[in-house]
């Protein structure tokens, strides 16, 4: 896509996804963005787990394929200890409330509740945001080749982006429709507000590339107010990937940590990830794709019908 709006002054650092301190500070005006694997060995997986609230484990439980329910337990597993690494208490002491959409929050029974968070999930990888007192939304998908993507986008994206998609080059247009789709849902889940303002009445219009220039410019044609009260960026997450961010207000420095797997196995160790629990056969039959892959998939199928 093109440069197609002059863009809100915005933090234009490269993003690098490096080791993170045991105890990270974040600062006020800073964004942590985390980059995390899904796919734990047993014994990491079970220690997650064990961090894990009644609550949670019950929807853990109720993910049909064992795959499934093994990377919800890892993304709130992780999710508590990344966030235990800027509070004075251990994972499983955290406790969360849910916004009138299921946003959840840290509940706020002291200062602890003015750090904000938001995580996305994606085929075996999670993205999570943190900051102090800004609202904030990642969404990451990952950039498949056999959706109709533009037909998704001309019933669910606004005038303006469907003619920056058009005017993408062919080859480069599922990524650009990705990246787009990333914008939208990271604003949207920034707000926590669901689809109350509907998707085609905001553009999200990326200035340049990922690579030259990540800023995204948000417009809301009825509300110019709500729209310069955001700031968006696109996100480097992984190959394939496509990811976004977006925080209220300005976004000062941002910095991307790396979970590291304690093991550091290949992902490719595939055996020692089963069987976490014993659940029938028909959890064992190989799932490749988690909740928001099937609901991208059904916007599809809707469309061709
Ligand atoms: C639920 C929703 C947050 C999307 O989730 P998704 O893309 O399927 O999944 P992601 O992995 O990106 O995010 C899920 C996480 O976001 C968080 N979340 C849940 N509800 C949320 C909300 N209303 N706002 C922000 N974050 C929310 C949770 O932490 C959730 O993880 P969990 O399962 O561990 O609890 C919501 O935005 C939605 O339904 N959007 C669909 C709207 C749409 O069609 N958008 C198209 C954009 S073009």
């Amino acid at each position: 896509m093109g440069p197609v709006a002059k863009g809100q002054k915005m933090n234009q650092a490269k993003l690098t996804w490096t080791t993170p301190p045991d105890k990270p500070v974040l600062a006020s005006d800073e964004v942590h963005v985390w980059l995390a694997d899904l796919e734990h060995p047993v014994p990491q997986l079970k220690t997650l787990r064990d961090t894990l609230s009644s609550g949670e484990l019950e929807r853990a439980d109720r993910f049909h394929f064992q795959r499934d329910r093994e990377q919800f337990i890892a993304a709130r597993g992780l999710l508590r200890a990344i966030l235990s690494r800027y509070l004075d208490r251990g994972p499983d002491e955290l406790t969360f409330s849910y916004g009138p959409n299921g946003k959840p929050a840290l509940t706020s029974e002291s200062d602890e509740g003015e750090l904000c968070f938001n995580l996305s999930r994606r085929q075996g990888l999670a993205l999570y945001a943190v900051t102090r007192g800004q609202k904030i939304g990642v969404d990451l998908e990952l950039i498949r080749e056999d959706l109709a993507c533009e037909q998704i986008a001309e019933r669910f994206f606004s005038p303006r982006e469907n003619a920056a998609l058009q005017a993408t080059p062919m080859q480069m247009r599922q990524e650009a429709f990705f990246t787009l789709w990333t914008c939208k849902e990271s604003y949207i889940k920034a707000t926590g507000t669901g689809l109350s303002l509907p998707l085609d009445q905001f553009n999200v219009l990326p200035i340049a590339t990922l690579a030259t220039k990540p800023e995204v410019f948000l417009s809301i044609e009825k509300d110019p107010e709500e729209a310069a009260r955001w700031s968006l960026r696109m996100l480097p997450a992984a190959p394939r990937y496509a990811a976004a961010l977006a925080v209220e207000g300005h976004l000062g420095q941002l910095k991307g940590w790396q979970w590291r797997n304690d093991t550091g196995r290949p992902r490719e160790h595939r055996q020692e990830f089963s069987a976490l629990d014993q659940k029938p056969a028909v959890h064992q039959r190989r799932e490749t794709r988690v909740h928001g892959d099937r609901r991208i998939e059904a916007l599809g199928e809707r469309i061709q019908k």
